[in-house]
């Protein structure tokens, strides 16, 4: 059994924590100067600084052909204590793992942040995406199936409300003892018609990727989703112990 060898190896890579340091990936492209390596460092003390109060920020910073633009975002559930230390560690993060390049993001499960020489503000990124995906599979696939469609359908029509702001998150109960628990989120320069289009390709990758599974996630530029059998977003109920049965199951091209 190969591919179980191989999930064990990830096993012991991956003990996966939104509250660690390490992301749960990234992505580095193209080499860049001197003068936008300057400016990336600027451009990532703004992204510190100002990200925490809404949450959100797409900005830039220098003058073409310097110029770097820069969004940083948490999730819609987190506060921004939270939010704030997801971002201190997301930018420390990216300058040491992407040291010379000029286009480069990095995804938490609580934030994600991206520059780029390019303006990509507003654009749907459906490239490069990473997926999470638990090793246990449910035991009664037809109803859970129907249960997570439901659910989807439900989060994904909340997250395209204007207040929203691009989040859905909602929960329900498969039995006395077991809730699934979803949420979706997408970058806030979407306009929502492209956010419903994120995640619905980012949902998409369920079947193929995880089907019948107890747990998966998908990280995109744009947009995050994820369902699990415990709660994980905020307010939490409890803290769930750390799971070691989360895997990366593939990178999305
Ligand atoms: C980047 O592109 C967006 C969307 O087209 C636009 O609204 C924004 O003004 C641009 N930013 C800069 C700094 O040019
Ligand atoms: C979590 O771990 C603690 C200590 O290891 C244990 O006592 C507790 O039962 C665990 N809780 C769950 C929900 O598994």
């Amino acid at each position: 059994m190969t591919l179980n060898y191989k999930i064990l190896l990830f096993l012991a890579l991956c003990i996966c924590n939104a509250e660690s340091a390490d992301p749960l990936g990234q992505f580095c492209n193209t080499g860049s100067g001197s003068q936008i390596s300057a400016n990336i460092d600027r451009l990532l003390a703004e992204l510190v600084s100002k990200t925490p109060s809404y949450g959100f920020i797409a900005t830039s910073y220098g003058r073409n052909p310097y110029q770097v633009f820069g969004l940083a975002q948490c999730r819609g559930d987190v506060s921004s204590t939270d939010c704030s230390s997801c971002i201190q560690d997301a930018a420390k993060q990216i300058r040491q793992r992407c040291p010379n390049q000029a286009d480069a993001r990095i995804w938490y499960d609580y934030c994600f942040l991206r520059y780029s020489t390019k303006n990509f503000t507003g654009e749907i990124d459906t490239y490069n995406g990473i997926l999470y995906g638990n090793v246990e599979t449910v035991t009664d696939p037809d109803t859970f199936n129907k249960e997570l469609e439901t659910l989807f359908d439900q989060i994904r029509a909340q997250a395209v409300e204007t207040r929203n702001e691009g989040l859905g998150k909602g929960k329900t109960k498969l039995s006395t003892f077991v809730t699934l628990y979803a949420l979706v989120q997408c970058t806030r320069d979407l306009a929502l018609v492209d956010c419903a289009q994120c995640l619905a390709i980012a949902a998409g990758n369920f079947e193929k990727f995880c089907k019948d599974r107890k747990g998966c996630r998908v990280l995109y530029s744009s947009c995050y989703v994820r369902y699990e059998l415990y709660p994980f977003f905020f307010p939490l109920i409890f803290k769930p112990n750390r799971t070691l049965a989360d895997t990366v199951m593939a990178i999305l091209p």
